[in-house]
């Protein structure tokens, strides 16, 4: 079998064309005349912005019960009058791309707690700046480490959504790599809830506003489908020893049925080599449990709707790995190229909403702090002096003479 053609799986087949690979990081260079724009009206308090249109429309009020100042609150005031709409028939991300379903949409309500969030750890973790130590400080992204700022975004994720989280901290395997473990502890989790959403801690949703049905949705997870995961790069290291490429299992999303209990459970048995020699090599040895399910379970499950196949663009790598194979985790961000990202992310995470929040409200109550001295004053020596009219239009044909927009 040949490396790129002859894959196993019909899911791929929505792969090989990559509709979304070509397509350049204009936000930039849009956003900052569009901020010019802004501060120019900002100096005009009655025209406040109208944002139909925006990527991110506030439509929705959000109740929250007088005096609540809960975290839980604060959440719900950030993300819920944006939450994309679980059915919506498209999504524009923040490079204007328009993603569309390819069909109707199998999840048409919240699937709340029947999803479980899941963080699987056997390390302790209490260590400065470690999610599990008592405190845990910003300083510029520096007093978190990565894998705790992962972890947290997680979180949050389950909470704006009302998904179930957990954090499992797993048991060793004696004679095993550490990473094996999530096999087992994902298998535990299927039987408690129908959908497990599992991201390793560089692992992180993008978009906290889209729900995970909207994925689903998009990705097609059908009543027969076991489990999602992603493409590695086309690198020669990921590829298994039939010429195929690994499934990366830093974020996996599986669905509870009696196959997939099966499935997890010959994956996890698979290094005893009961039913698949060889297989004990993967206990220790790169890409572990990866390499375990890439080289013998995904050929014993290897019914069209077993394993769903997603792109490496949309669910794995970040824009900074956009040259490993264009996966640049339009949705789904996995930090392998560099891990100090991470606290970045989770800060983009908040950011990118709550600046256009606090934007919005800059100009909302404009009216009460931003005071139009220009075209209404001239400034001579320490005095603020009221023009007159002809002053005024004299002025009105003089405009920006002695500034220049640098572009800050
Ligand atoms: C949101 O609340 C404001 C006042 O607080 C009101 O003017 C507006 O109509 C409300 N919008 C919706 C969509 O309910
Ligand atoms: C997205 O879908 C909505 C209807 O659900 C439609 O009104 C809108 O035009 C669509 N946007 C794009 C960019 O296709
Ligand atoms: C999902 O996949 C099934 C089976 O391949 C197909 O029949 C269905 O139309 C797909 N639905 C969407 C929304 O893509």
């Amino acid at each position: 079998m040949s490396a790129n053609t002859n894959y196993a799986y019909t899911s791929l087949a929505n792969i090989a064309s990559g509709p979304h690979a070509r397509w350049r990081r204009i936000l930039l260079i849009a956003l900052i005349p569009m901020l010019c724009a802004f501060v120019y009206i900002a100096l005009e308090p009655s025209a406040i912005p109208s944002y139909k249109g925006s990527q991110y429309p506030y439509q929705h009020n959000v109740s929250i019960p007088d005096g609540d100042t809960s975290m839980a609150a604060v959440i719900k005031a950030l993300y819920e009058p944006i939450l994309h709409p679980v059915a919506a028939a498209n999504f524009t991300d923040d490079e204007g791309q328009v993603y569309r379903l390819h069909g109707e949409p199998r999840f048409k309500q919240k699937l709340g707690k029947k999803v479980l969030v899941l963080d699987i750890d056997s390390r302790p973790l209490n260590k400065p700046g470690q999610l599990m130590d008592d405190e845990l400080v910003w300083k510029g992204g520096e007093g978190i480490r990565a894998l705790s700022a992962g972890m947290l975004s997680h979180y949050t994720y389950a909470m704006i959504h009302g998904y179930d989280y957990k954090f499992v901290r797993a048991p060793d395997y004696e004679d095993r790599w550490g990473t094996w473990v999530k096999v087992p502890v994902m298998k535990e989790a299927l039987k408690t809830h129908d959908y497990i959403l599992f991201m390793d801690s560089d692992v992180m949703l993008h978009f906290p506003h889209l729900p995970l049905e909207w994925l689903l949705n998009y990705w097609n997870l059908t009543k027969e489908t076991l489990i999602m995961m992603s493409l590695d790069p086309d690198e020669p290291q990921n590829y298994d020893s039939r010429g195929n490429r690994y499934l990366n299992t830093g974020f996996v999303i599986a669905q509870q049925s009696e196959r997939t209990q099966e499935m997890f459970k010959v994956w996890a048995e698979c290094p005893d080599e009961g039913r698949y020699q060889g297989c004990a090599k993967w206990k220790l040895e790169m890409f572990h449990e990866q390499a375990a399910f890439g080289n013998y379970v995904r050929y014993d499950f290897d019914r069209p709707e077993d394993v769903k196949v997603l792109p490496c663009v949309e669910a794995n790598g970040a824009p900074e790995a956009e040259n490993r194979g264009g996966c640049k985790g339009t949705f789904v961000r996995h930090y392998w190229v560099n891990k100090g990202l991470v606290s970045k992310a989770l800060s983009d995470q908040v950011m990118q909403y709550f600046v256009p929040r606090l934007h919005q409200l800059y100009h909302k109550s404009g009216g009460d702090h931003v005071v139009n001295a220009k075209g209404n004053y001239r400034l001579q020596g320490a005095e603020m002096i009221e023009l007159t009219n002809e002053e005024k239009q004299a002025l009105k044909n003089d405009e920006g003479k002695n500034q220049k927009d640098e572009g800050w």
